[in-house]
């Protein structure tokens, strides 16, 4: 059966999808500018999934010790395993400090020191002096609350600028020229049913990742994808998908996020013996080496049958020999997060915690300016037009293979505000929008109704479950050949499984059934691109770990990944990595033999 649609049209120079930190930075930055923004968003912005960064944003202040941006850039550039782009590195590196103290005049409630200057934290994979020096102080903290503050902090901003924040909107698909210019979103709305249209000059993508792909993340149930699925249904690649970042300091059970801060503060982790085993893998960084090593590490000890619990399937983190006022003043949110999910008092006991889903270093590809790439081999820079993405959702790409603890949050305010810089030089808000293409609107709303009316054998739920367990199992913590190719062939036919798809409320309003079907819809051609592209990928490098080729490779592999993904059909092609800086060395730059590619050991 299918239903005809009414829709209100709303004319705006940008549309901003998402109001997470990204979202909200952008939307913050193009408002400031004069540009008639709207954000449009399926939560309340302030319970966008940024609320549960816990442990800070990565700047150089140098408020706890001496810093520079090119140490902050060298270990970024180490962290990403020698993926990420030289350009985009460079950008965050530098923009960081200014970005912070934006924040800080926004009104940001960091955390201080008894100076009164900005608190900073040390964070796993930070160092001084191009990795030769003692870890750094670099993590900008609100006690263990970083992003609910920074949240707060920029919806507020946002609102005293004007924007206009379209709330509890489900964005169905992106609306495309005859011409392939982008030029807006369709967009359900949740609690009345109605269906709205949104007309821009300029699309922002900011939906955050695709963690709910996996069985256990620390990543909201919200976080399916939602950008990357429109842009897969636009025929537009998705880049380096296969760089899953596992957080080693998931709770055991739930999953619940324990920040990294927790070890920058000094907490440790132990196996069965009682033993600090980092010491032995990391003997310098040890506890803060970067997440993909320190994942690594701990699931080697649970294989080893040096695992703590009844069955042996976890690790230790020990925060109790801290004083209890650090604890209550530094991290009073993770405290009760452990005494909620685990049972556990800090003070007292040792958090039972395991690697756990947390973040995608991969996805949609764009320029260090937010422009999205519609890149091929060929044409590897090539921008699509009115489409950007920036956050988690974008791929930049600035966190390569392993992206490091702290480097999110600096990552969307930085590029949230490089793309409302960027839009501010490329949207004419004088200029009439483009007459809207109805054609492209009739085509999602065509969808929508097929989903809302869908009469298959499968219940969304079931399908969802399907396609967490197989990647949790199949593109793991460490991969072979053989699980790979197993699953690329279950989750191929898991996704055939969508044209059987049952929903059964058909309602408009408030229709949970409905949007978890779209969510998965969203879920899927990401957690295809994933597994398609680390069965493809024969190295290991960063968060991707081949037994079966457990060296980096930069003579083959030194590369982007394209997946673009049609059903369950999945194409791949590659793109070169940028390798020049901004800044030559002799203008103030880095000194490109400091970044040169060499083992990565800390
Ligand atoms: O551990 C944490 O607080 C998480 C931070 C991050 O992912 O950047």
């Amino acid at each position: 059966m299918t239903a005809a649609y009414q829709y209100e049209t709303h004319e705006y120079d940008v549309v901003v999808v998402g109001a997470g930190g990204a979202g909200l930075r952008a939307t913050l930055g193009m408002a400031e500018q004069g540009l008639k923004t709207a954000c449009v968003t399926k939560v309340f912005p302030t319970r966008s999934h940024t609320v549960a960064a816990q442990g800070g944003i990565a700047a150089s202040l140098s408020n706890m010790g001496p810093d520079h941006w090119q140490w902050h850039m060298y270990d970024t550039v180490k962290g990403s395993d020698w993926l990420g782009d030289t350009d985009a590195m460079e950008y965050l590196a530098r923009e960081a400090p200014k970005a912070v103290y934006e924040l800080e005049h926004y009104g940001v409630p960091f955390s201080r020191t008894e100076e009164g200057k900005i608190y900073q934290r040390p964070f796993g994979g930070h160092t001084t002096e191009f990795g030769e020096g003692p870890p750094v102080q670099r993590t900008c903290a609100a006690a263990d609350r970083t992003g609910h503050a920074i949240l707060h902090t920029l919806y507020g901003q946002s609102l005293k600028h004007n924007a206009e924040f379209y709330i509890e909107y489900f964005a169905i698909d992106l609306i495309m020229t005859d011409d392939g210019v982008c030029q807006g979103v369709v967009c359900w709305k949740l609690d009345d049913g109605t269906i709205h249209v949104f007309n821009a000059k300029m699309v922002v993508l900011a939906t955050g990742g695709y963690g709910r792909a996996y069985f256990s993340a620390t990543s909201a149930h919200t976080c399916t994808g939602d950008g990357g699925g429109m842009v897969a249904r636009q025929g537009l690649p998705l880049q380096d998908m296969e760089f899953v970042q596992f957080h080693p300091t998931g709770i055991y059970g739930s999953g619940c996020l324990i920040t990294e801060g927790a070890r920058g503060e000094g907490g440790y982790l132990t196996n069965s013996e009682g033993e600090r085993f980092m010491e032995r893998y990391a003997p310098t960084y040890k506890d803060l080496a970067s997440r993909d090593v320190v994942s690594r590490c701990m699931t080697l000890e649970i294989r080893e049958g040096r695992g703590v619990g009844k069955e042996g399937d976890h690790i230790h983190l020990h925060l109790n020999h801290l004083p209890p006022e650090t604890l209550a003043e530094r991290l009073p949110g993770i405290s009760e997060s452990a005494k909620i999910f685990a049972g556990v008092d800090v003070t007292k006991e040792p958090i039972p915690v395991l690697p756990t889903v947390h973040y995608n270093m991969g996805g949609i590809p764009t320029n260090y300016w937010g422009e999205v790439l519609n890149a091929d081999s060929e044409n590897p820079e090539r921008i699509q037009p009115g489409l950007m993405a920036v956050g988690e959702a974008g791929c930049a790409s600035v966190h390569g293979a392993n992206r490091l603890g702290s480097n999110s949050l600096i990552d969307l305010v930085v590029f949230g505000r490089a793309a409302a810089i960027r839009a501010g030089q490329v949207v004419n808000p004088n200029e009439p929008n483009r007459p809207l293409n109805t054609k492209s609107v009739d085509a999602a709303l065509a969808r929508f109704d097929a989903l809302r009316y869908a009469n298959g054998g499968t219940p969304t739920a079931e399908l969802r479950l399907e396609m967490q367990k197989t990647m949790q199992a199949d593109a793991a913590v460490f991969r072979t050949d053989k699980t790979l190719a197993e699953g690329v062939e279950k989750m191929t036919a898991v996704a055939a499984k969508l044209d059987d798809l049952k929903v059964t409320d058909r309602t408009l309003v408030w229709n949970s059934d409905l949007m978890e079907t779209l969510e998965l819809t969203n879920l899927m051609p990401n957690a295809m691109a994933t597994i398609v592209g680390a069965e493809a990928r024969k190295e290991s490098r960063g968060a991707h770990a081949h037994e079966d080729y457990p060296e980096r490779d930069d003579e083959n592999w030194r590369k982007h990944t394209l997946a673009r993904v049609d059903g369950n059909k999945v194409s791949l092609d590659y793109r070169p990595v940028h390798l020049d800086p901004l800044t030559k060395e002799e203008e103030g730059g880095i000194d490109l033999k400091k970044i040169a590619p060499k083992a990565r050991v800390y």
